[in-house]
């Protein structure tokens, strides 16, 4: 199991800190998919980065804990992280084009995710960046142009967004991870590469029984793919259930209006919902009070002091006032 307890990072800005992430807690079993959902700065990439290992910089856990089974990987150094990155837990980053090295052929790029942890032959090599590429979809086939050999050859450029994805998607399970962080892998595609992508995701889990952490902030995404859901707001998980229970009836006024916000296709002519206001930055975050104070429509003068999380059946949790 990979089990977030009460994780906390701090960004240090002009000799200032802020806290980027307070308090987050869920686990992730083999199987099951947790989605981490919320608007652009929640802190969803953040808490992806800091489970990986490569906060780096300003940024730095200051409390909680990550247990990977029995294993605190906030007591890892960097050279403990680099063997299990790839082989137990491993990432498919937000931006294809800034993750993938624009200098060096795919083929090469996917060669060096088994090099990290494996002493191949130059036919291993061959043969398991072939499978790999396979293995994501693409085919081995002369007669097409976008066939394996003709992929190995290519700069990411190249690439369509789609067939990008792919190769990252290969690169992140060459070393078959227990546990897959995937950051927004779909948000750039159109809708049916989008669903080809999920459905590659979800085949590669079934086959590896993978523990997956799917990051998106399109909680029609996140209904598709995940399992479980943990609603991000300002650098908090506001809410936590099991995904249906969450879509059927979601108790978080933020909750509510992320899917009040998905546009209605039965009816057109109804005007789109929207969420007034943003997301705080981190200089306006205030820790006394509900930090969606600003923005929910049924805030009360109790909604001023700070919030608890309110445990509900069916390992449910939410953080407002309305629960107690
Ligand atoms: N290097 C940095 N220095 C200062 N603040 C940062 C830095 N990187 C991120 N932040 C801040 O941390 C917060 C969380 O950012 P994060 O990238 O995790 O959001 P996100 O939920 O992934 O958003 P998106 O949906 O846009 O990808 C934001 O408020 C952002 O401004
Ligand atoms: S605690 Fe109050 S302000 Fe915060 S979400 Fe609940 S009702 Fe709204
Ligand atoms: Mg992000």
């Amino acid at each position: 199991m990979l089990n977030v307890t009460n994780l906390t990072v701090e960004i240090k800005e002009n000799k200032k800190s802020y806290e980027v992430l307070s308090d987050i807690s869920f686990s992730v079993e083999k199987n099951q998919t947790l989605g981490l959902v919320g608007e652009s700065g929640c802190g969803k990439s953040m808490t992806a980065t800091a489970i990986m290992g490569l906060l780096r910089n300003n940024k730095k856990i200051t409390a909680g804990s990550i247990y990977l089974d029995d294993i605190d990987l906030i007591k890892y150094n960097e050279k403990e992280y680099e063997e299990i990155r790839g082989t137990k837990l491993s990432m498919i980053f937000q931006d294809s084009m800034a993750s993938l090295n624009p200098l060096m052929k795919i083929g090469k790029q996917i060669e060096e995710a088994y090099l990290m942890h494996y002493k191949l032959t130059k036919d291993e090599l061959k043969n398991k960046v072939n499978k790999s590429l396979a293995d994501v979809g693409f085919k081995n086939i002369s007669e097409t142009i976008n066939n394996i050999d003709n992929i190995i050859n290519k700069y990411p450029h190249n690439l369509s967004g789609g067939q990008r994805q792919r190769v990252m998607i290969a690169m992140a399970i060459a070393c078959c991870p227990q546990y897959l962080i995937a950051d927004e892998p779909t948000t750039a595609l159109d809708v049916t590469t989008q669903n080809k992508i999920l459905n590659l995701i979800k085949s590669i889990q079934e086959k590896n029984n993978m523990g997956i952490i799917f990051i998106s902030h399109d909680i029609t995404v996140i209904n598709k793919v995940c399992t479980h859901i943990g609603v991000m707001y300002a650098g908090k998980i506001v809410e936590y259930g099991k995904t249906n229970d969450i879509i059927k009836d979601p108790k978080h006024p933020y909750t509510k209006a992320l899917i009040q916000s998905i546009p209605n296709t039965n009816n057109k002519n109804k005007p789109l919902s929207i969420i007034d206001g943003f997301v705080p930055t981190l200089g306006e975050r205030n820790n006394s009070e509900c930090i969606f104070y600003e923005r929910c429509k049924d805030r009360t003068g109790k909604c001023k002091t700070k919030v608890k999380d309110i445990q509900m059946e069916n390992n449910r949790k939410v953080t407002c006032t309305l629960y107690y």
